[in-house]
């Protein structure tokens, strides 16, 4: 497999996968032991539907051309820890941080609904894009392997069933010192699933060429552990 274009010469890594796969955090770390660039591409719909939320529009189709022009007026920011900090990535919007208001319940639905109309897709496209800049990208999201980065030189798809994915966030939420129930939080985890992978434009499923990892009974550091293994065996890094 080549791992770059003579369009864009620049590698790309792709993880896609359900919400709460851990996709993020293994492309979070993939990013930092290679030394590339990250994007999380959920946050630009989060982003937008944060954003959206704020002006009063609606998330349907109703509003779908006001959308994909508020895509294109975003000033977006995406600020990486240092390389041994626990700290995430912070997120910047119009200079003001949100990382932590779009993680919100209401945010994570809205996105989901917005992810689903062609013309915000399309403006969210060009802004992935521009993400691809040397020395090399990593990026997690539901399409990045089959519609942003069809080029890329390695696939992944993070799965683990929906309860284990429940599960997860639950434990998180619960350090976090919030208390939402798991039951609810399953039903969340399943509307959004059956959402984003039922939409009409670009849905969550594997690339015919990428590499499935079930990560159901798997710790993230074993998963990444065969990641890197995966990377190694493609050249792109050194063991
Ligand atoms: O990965 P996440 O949970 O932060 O993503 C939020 C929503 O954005 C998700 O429900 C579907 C949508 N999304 C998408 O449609 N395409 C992507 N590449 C990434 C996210």
């Amino acid at each position: 497999m080549t791992e770059s274009n003579a369009a864009n010469p620049v590698t790309v890594v792709t993880v896609d996968g359900p919400s709460g796969s851990g996709k993020g955090t293994l492309a979070l770390h993939l990013a930092r032991r290679l030394g590339w660039h990250y994007l999380d591409s959920g946050a630009l719909y989060r982003i937008l539907a944060h954003a959206a939320m704020a002006e009063g529009l609606l998330l349907g189709a109703e509003a779908e051309s006001e959308l994909a022009e508020l895509a294109g007026r975003l000033r977006i920011d995406f600020r990486l820890p240092e390389p041994e900090s626990p700290l995430g990535v912070r997120v910047e919007v119009d200079g003001v941080d949100c990382t932590d208001a779009i993680r919100a319940e209401s945010v994570s639905q809205g996105a989901s609904k917005i992810a689903a109309l062609p013309l915000v897709r399309q403006s969210v496209l060009a802004l992935q894009h521009r993400f691809r800049q040397p020395p090399g990208l990593v990026t997690d999201g539901r399409d990045m392997g089959t519609v942003v980065f069809p080029d890329a030189g390695l696939k992944l798809f993070l799965d683990a069933s929906a309860e284990e994915r429940a599960q997860r966030r639950h434990k998180q939420l619960k350090d976090k010192g919030s208390s939402v129930s798991l039951r609810a939080l399953l039903a969340s985890i399943r509307e959004r699933d059956e959402r984003d992978r039922g939409r009409a434009v670009a849905p969550l499923r594997p690339a015919p060429d990428a590499i499935v990892i079930d990560s159901t009974d798997m710790p993230i550091d074993e998963v990444f552990d065969m990641v890197w293994q995966l990377v190694v065996d493609r050249g792109l890094a050194q063991s």
